[in-house]
């Protein structure tokens, strides 16, 4: 029994001496496992306490409580101190951090490569007299598709898949022509501008495909907009695209219910002669969607269809980032990849 309680309180120094010794948690845990853990020297002393007699458990036990008690406490108290130490630590270099201080070959920063394409685009733009057009994100159903010609139950709505919210009638915008209306709106006829942006579609993704993209608008409208105006600010656009004026623009049939008519524009590849991976070996690039306005759209925003027309054309500016640094997956743009984005 004697040596029971000598070995209590040696136990007692021991762990004490330890807890002075250490200064971090890492340790400290070590020392909880020793000394306080299942399988620990405290619970090794406890289980002697069964071979007692009655009477020399009513000494021991309460002794051995008792240092189970004030071990744990000690153990909680060191534990606080280091750990404030470390979060006190961990501010003071905060404090001291200098945000000016240079590393030596340290990455610089730069642009991301679609907003260089932006930047790119809206200069050609403006140099042609067209403003920048901003405009929401998150749009009504009326100027995403009511006031763009796309009634309730039109089946060019099932063109595009919707990101709709929760909120009735909201929607994640899935182009930016909806930005023509809020400008046109606001400003009438005539009216010069470039209106760049995020749209979202609800689709899956693939190599070529994004539920989130960059699109660029281009709009028109004064009196008299034929369609050669078109044609000729689109071979413009896409030679100061492209640097070169060497290429043709092909035409197609197509359908946007807020042009009329429709058409689809593609660019000779300037990449090759004779088809590339660049344009899938057709020899032609895909450059985007246009047509004269639709008079319902004019008139819905308040100008007067008979005395105006106009034209627009929309195209993807993701596309457009993907074939000038030949980048041959859409995800890439968005993967947060430092690598990736070293590269511009
Ligand atoms: C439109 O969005 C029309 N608003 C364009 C337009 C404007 C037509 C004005 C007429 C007049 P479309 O759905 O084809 O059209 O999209 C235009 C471009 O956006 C495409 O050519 C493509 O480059 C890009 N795009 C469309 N969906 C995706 C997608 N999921 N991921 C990446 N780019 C996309």
């Amino acid at each position: 029994m004697d040596s029971l309680i000598k070995e209590i309180a040696n136990l007692k120094k021991a762990f004490s001496e330890a807890l002075k010794k250490t200064n971090s948690i890492e340790e400290l845990e070590k020392i909880r496992v020793s000394f306080l853990g299942r399988k620990g020297q405290i619970a090794s002393l406890m289980s002697k306490l069964k071979a007692l007699s009655l009477e020399d458990k009513k000494v021991a036990g309460p002794l051995l409580n008792s240092l189970k008690t004030e071990c744990d406490a000690a153990f909680e108290q060191k534990h606080q101190e280091i750990s404030q130490k470390g979060f006190a630590q961990k501010q003071a270099k905060k404090e001291y951090f200098d945000v000016t201080a240079y590393k030596p070959q340290a990455d610089p920063a730069s642009l991301h490569p679609l907003t260089l394409v932006q930047e790119h685009v809206n200069d050609i733009f403006i140099s042609m007299g067209f403003e920048i057009a901003d405009g929401p994100e998150v749009e009504t159903d009326y100027y995403n598709f009511e006031a763009l010609n796309i009634p309730k139950d039109h089946p060019a709505r099932e063109m595009v898949d919707t990101f709709w919210l929760d909120i009735p009638g909201l929607l994640l915008r899935t182009h930016t022509s909806s930005i023509q209306i809020h400008s046109m709106e606001r400003q009438k006829a005539p009216i010069a501008l470039a209106a760049p942006g995020r749209a979202y579609r609800h689709e899956a993704t693939d190599a070529s495909h994004d539920f989130l993209f960059m699109q660029t608008e281009g709009l028109l409208v004064d009196e008299n907009i034929s369609m050669s105006h078109l044609l000729a600010t689109a071979r413009e656009f896409f030679s100061a695209v492209f640097e070169t004026k060497a290429f043709e623009l092909r035409i197609r049939p197509s359908y946007f219910p807020f042009v009329e008519p429709g058409i689809e524009i593609d660019v000779e590849c300037p990449f090759c002669n004779h088809g590339c991976s660049v344009c899938q070996q057709t020899k032609w690039i895909e450059a985007g969607g246009a047509g004269l306005v639709h008079p319902n759209v004019l008139e819905a925003c308040g100008i007067d269809a008979k005395r105006y027309s106009g034209f627009a054309f929309g195209l993807g500016l993701t596309r457009l980032a993907m074939l000038k640094y030949g980048i041959n997956d859409v995800r890439l743009l968005h993967s947060g990849n430092i690598e990736f984005l070293k590269q511009f």
